[in-house]
């Protein structure tokens, strides 16, 4: 039987070992909770990184990985070494910020490539034990970028698809990594290159043309007499869950509650991995800047930022944490008063039932990334408004700008502008919010996850795989 079998650095469900003992808990992040149902709908197989596992007994590692196998969840593991060099390393201090266009960010020396590569080559040879033939294989994300290559050298007529998660950067800024060629050819491997939008397709063209001559004719380009494509497809979400769950009794019941600890006053929402890229602290200070300017909205708005603790380990997201907290703390202390403060901040994770209600209580969403692959909150948020009322107030570097038209589009580097959109949403009128939110939700729900995966999948499957080499 064919299987799917899905290929990322993070598995959907990360080992977390407490005071309590051991348990498997769900991974943050657009990736894992947007390929979760898909997963489980399809019967394949999950290859991935389960999280550190260095302190567990053995006893408690069987525990893990009877748990994993239940949800056929095939774990990699990554040894102190790798997880430092690997993953915090070139995968998150080398090409997370470069693709994000944060140049200035990324070390003077590149000295975690060789660990990068051979853990991908880890990766390529536990996906090639478990294939069998007729099996589709579908790697994700920027941390696997040599897999695809990998893995055609080991099985040359498999089906292979790639999707880049991330933003794929003008050229100018990839060609100055010193390994951009073998990351490019890494990907070429693939049957199928997918991405969020289509500046994001074009960037990687531009990328081929310029560091390999290689021109992409179509949708196609021509790599060792293979054709490979490359596509547009952007990622949505389980609309149908979040609708779902925000018409169980127990959440409107935690809506009821955040409006009524919101009486009279907006209730404003961020919801955020703590990343340097999501523009936590000048969204912070469009807040600010409103309340200075305009006095009359001093103690009527309560903003509850979410921010998720996210590689804690990475020196330059524990300098964000502290730049986050500070203003955090100056802005509550300028215009907070002995029974109210402006910014509710929530330094943790909270689960889905948690969210819904808090996107279903909010009168504005705030994302404001500086640059984003997709931005699945923003979608979750239009999902979860079955009453079609709130406002999302969106950076147009997101990718999700791109098909939701429909929110009050700022520039997240300009916080007197981010202001002005703050205040236009807070001051719009009801006829203009419902219809607004009817057209995103439309959007949200007609281009959901599952259309995702579909669209992705049928466009795969009909690419013509490696012709058989001749002797
Ligand atoms: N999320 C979560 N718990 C939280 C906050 C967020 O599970 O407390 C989820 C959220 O529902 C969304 C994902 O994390 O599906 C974030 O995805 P997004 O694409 O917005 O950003 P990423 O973290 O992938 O950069
Ligand atoms: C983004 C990336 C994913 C990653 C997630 C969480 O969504 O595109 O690949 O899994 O962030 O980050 P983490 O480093 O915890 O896996």
């Amino acid at each position: 039987m064919s299987r799917l079998l899905l290929v990322s650095n993070r598995l959907p469900v990360t080992v977390k070992a407490d005071k309590d003992g051991v348990s498997v808990v769900r991974s943050a992040g657009g990736l894992a909770t947007g390929l979760r149902g898909p997963h489980e709908r399809s019967g394949g197989l999950w290859i991935g990184w389960p999280g550190d596992v260095s302190r567990l007994t053995q006893a408690q590692r069987a525990s893990v990985e009877e748990q994993l196998s239940q949800q056929r969840c095939v774990p990699l593991y990554l040894s102190a070494s790798e997880v430092s060099r690997f993953y915090e390393g070139y995968s998150n201090q080398v090409l997370w910020p470069l693709c994000h266009y944060l140049l200035e960010r990324v070390p003077r020396q590149d000295r975690d490539w060789d660990v990068y590569r051979k853990v991908n080559e880890r990766f390529a040879e536990l996906v090639a034990s478990h294939y069998q033939p007729g099996d589709t294989i579908w790697v994700h994300d920027y941390q696997l970028m040599l897999v695809p290559a990998m893995l055609r050298a080991r099985l040359p007529q498999a089906r292979i698809g790639f999707f880049h998660h991330i933003p794929f950067p003008s050229s100018e800024i990839f060609r100055t990594l010193p390994h951009r060629l073998d990351l490019v050819r890494g990907l070429l491997g693939a049957d199928l290159i997918g991405f969020h939008t289509l500046s994001y397709v074009r960037h990687f063209a531009s990328t081929l043309m310029q560091l390999c001559g290689i021109e992409k004719v179509g949708d196609r380009v021509e790599q060792d007499g293979r054709e490979v494509r490359l596509g547009a497809f952007p990622m949505g979400i389980d609309a149908q869950a979040f609708e779902n769950l925000v018409r169980e009794p127990s959440v409107l019941e935690e809506v009821r509650v955040h409006r009524e600890k919101s009486a009279g006053q907006r209730l404003l929402l961020g919801v955020d991995r703590l990343d340097y890229t999501k523009g936590i602290p000048r969204r912070l200070l469009a807040v600010q800047r409103l309340l200075e300017r305009e006095p009359a909205w001093r103690g009527k708005l309560r903003f509850v930022q979410v921010a998720v603790p996210s590689r804690t380990t990475v020196a330059d997201y524990a300098t964000y944490r502290e730049r986050v907290d500070e203003l955090v703390g100056r802005i509550n202390s300028l215009y907070g008063s002995v029974h109210n403060v402006p910014i509710h901040y929530l330094y943790r994770s909270l689960n889905e039932k948690q969210l819904s209600a808090l996107y279903r209580a909010a009168d504005v969403m705030f994302v404001t990334p500086i640059r984003d692959g997709m931005n699945l909150v923003a979608k979750e948020f239009c999902a979860a408004r079955p009453d079609e009322d709130g406002v999302l107030v969106l950076s147009e570097f997101a990718g999700a700008a791109d098909e939701l038209g429909d929110a009050v589009m700022v520039n997240p580097y300009d916080v007197e502008g981010m202001a002005d959109g703050l205040e236009a949403a807070l001051e719009m009128s009801e006829e203009e919010r419902r219809t607004r939110m009817r057209s995103l939700r439309t959007r949200v729900k007609d281009y959901d996850v599952h259309w995702w995966v579909r669209s992705f999948l049928d466009t795969l499957q009909s690419t013509p795989t490696a012709p058989p080499r001749v002797a």
